[in-house]
């Protein structure tokens, strides 16, 4: 089964997924970038934005979901930035040595488990004295993540979630050090975020349109709605609503490198 990613979903939440976004981008000290490329681009709305930081730069966005790529190039982002669908591993061992001032890639990388390992090829691909940027989530041991995951573990689900993917990162020192330990000089940093998040259910609406939506695919139509009604009421209970709001504490790992320009 391949598993789909619902671009409006995703956009529920634009502005809360927008802004550690614009908290990494802010830490890229470049000044006339020719060549820029967001990896995961999802949507476009956010690969927009390097085009108004860098008006005169080429920009592309990558991204390995269709339907991601096809709201991207039906947006008024498409003017601006050039949408390409492939996975990003692919695209790293193609693209060649030193091709790209400013790497970016934004809430994407926790998406393949062995990402670590893409770190030396992330490294090569941007210019001597370039940049790569990226940001990942570090909430997986919060009851956002952890909720489903037990739910998932139990009969009658587990049969059916057993092996589905589940976004991972490492913290910050570990990106930190394996850029440096490429030359890179390195800012890395962490930031929780305190998103009020109204509406009916809406922790469960954040997760399903990223981190539970593997789990909700892999179910079967009859299973599904049982497995959501649970999570929704475990989330209730783990984010109450005191009719303010309810406050979702969002911890993420920003990492801006400078590569080395001896070579
Ligand atoms: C959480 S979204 C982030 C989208 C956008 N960067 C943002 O910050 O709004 C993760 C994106 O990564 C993409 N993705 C996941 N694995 C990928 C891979 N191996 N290669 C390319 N894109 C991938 C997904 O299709 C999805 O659009």
């Amino acid at each position: 089964m391949s598993l789909a990613w619902d671009p409006e979903r995703y956009l529920a939440y634009a502005d809360e997924r927008g802004r550690p976004f614009l908290d990494l981008v802010g830490r890229i000290a470049a000044v006339d970038p020719q060549v820029v490329v967001d990896l995961g681009c999802g949507p476009g709305n956010l690969t927009s934005l390097l085009a108004d930081r860098w008006p005169a730069a080429a920009i592309t966005g990558v991204d390995s979901s269709d339907a991601m790529i096809r709201a991207a190039s039906d947006s008024s982002a498409a003017e601006r930035v050039v949408f390409h669908r492939a996975d990003l591993r692919d695209w790293l061992a193609t693209v060649g040595p030193g091709r790209v001032d400013v790497l970016v890639s934004n809430a994407t990388l926790q998406w393949l488990p062995e990402h670590l390992d893409l770190v030396p090829a992330l490294v090569g691909a941007v210019k001597p004295g370039g940049w790569l940027a990226f940001q990942v989530p570090g909430n997986h041991d919060q009851p956002s993540h952890t909720l489903r995951a037990e739910l998932a573990a139990q009969a009658p689900y587990a049969a059916h979630t057993a092996g589905v993917a589940a976004p991972h990162a490492h913290d910050a020192t570990t990106y930190l050090r394996a850029l440096q330990a490429l030359g890179c000089e390195v800012d890395a940093w962490e930031t929780t975020y305190l998103h009020v998040l109204v509406g009916e259910d809406p922790v469960f609406t954040w997760v399903s349109g990223t981190g539970a939506r593997p789990t909700l695919q892999a179910l079967p139509d009859d299973l599904r709605p049982a497995f959501e009604d649970e999570l929704k009421a475990r989330l209730r209970r783990a984010y109450p609503d005191d009719g303010r709001g309810v406050v979702l504490p969002f911890r993420r790992v920003f990492v801006v490198a400078r590569t080395s320009v001896r070579d």
